[in-house]
């Protein structure tokens, strides 16, 4: 189970409410993680276990009671008494809001993705309960020309390493990566440049590739990526690893079959 943020150390303990039911934890923890503790999911696409969060994606919004406004679950910790709203309408509405947003801006190819079933950005449009988009992509990073014109925003794959490719057209921004190649491997060989809307993950400078870069080749940034952007070469030609394999016993000829994750 992914808790979203890691596990606080503090020996001191907090209890508060979250959807009407009381939860313990050390204090320090996430209401995202605290929230995971007693089996509520809070949607999220920047948040992992391993990496400290920093809020970037706007997904995890929660209500407090007593609170203005709808803070980042992942980022505001616990405190004593806190009575915490995760699903209503209204934060239901915000979230397929932000997702509206990122898929408006993202290629509608997933049936030939090869995250297409292991992709994060899908799994919380469909959590989300997002079924459509308002939003005509005025301007985009996913179409190579647009209305016959080279897209200026368009920047092609790099697959100049030899184990992952990068597809900036399916990037999100969600720092991800970037903070798993500082935080998990300490290579900082991954940077956001621009700003707005311009903003992209890149190799160090604008003229680097990766394999001109300072990358290692760890593959943290590719674990950390929740969509088809950073993805290993060996799942893009051969497709995801099976998860499980049936093997049939030998020990008679009955012919039973097991799994073996
Ligand atoms: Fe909290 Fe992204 S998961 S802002």
């Amino acid at each position: 189970r992914d808790f979203g943020t890691p596990a606080a150390k503090s020996k001191t303990m907090v209890s508060l409410v979250i959807d009407g039911f009381e939860v313990t934890v050390p204090e320090g923890t996430s209401i995202m993680r605290a929230a995971a503790e007693i089996g509520i999911q809070v949607p999220k696409l920047c948040a992992t276990d391993s990496i400290d969060a920093f809020g970037s994606c706007r997904l995890c919004l929660v209500e407090i009671e007593g609170r203005n406004g709808t803070p980042a679950s992942c980022t505001t910790p616990v405190a004593p008494g806190l009575k915490v709203t995760t699903q209503n309408a209204k934060l239901a509405k915000l979230r397929k809001g932000v997702m509206e947003l990122y898929i408006s801006d993202h290629p509608l190819d997933c049936l030939t993705c090869s995250a297409n079933g292991d992709c994060e950005l899908q799994d919380m449009a469909g959590a989300v309960g997002l079924r459509d988009v308002r939003y005509e992509a005025v301007e985009n990073h996913f179409q190579p020309r647009q209305n016959g014109e080279a897209n200026p925003l368009y920047i092609p794959k790099d697959n100049s390493n030899p184990y992952f490719s990068y597809d900036p057209a399916k990037c999100i921004v969600c720092s991800r990566c970037v903070r798993a190649c500082e935080e998990v491997q300490g290579t900082f060989a991954l940077t956001i440049s621009g700003r707005g809307f311009d903003s992209r993950v890149s190799a160090g400078l604008k003229s680097d590739t990766f394999l001109t870069s300072d990358c290692v080749s760890c593959g943290a940034c590719v674990q950390a990526c929740p969509t088809g952007t950073l993805q290993e070469k060996s799942v893009i030609e051969l497709g995801t690893p099976q998860r499980e394999v049936i093997t049939t016993c030998a020990y008679c000829g009955v012919g039973c079959q097991f799994k073996a994750e």
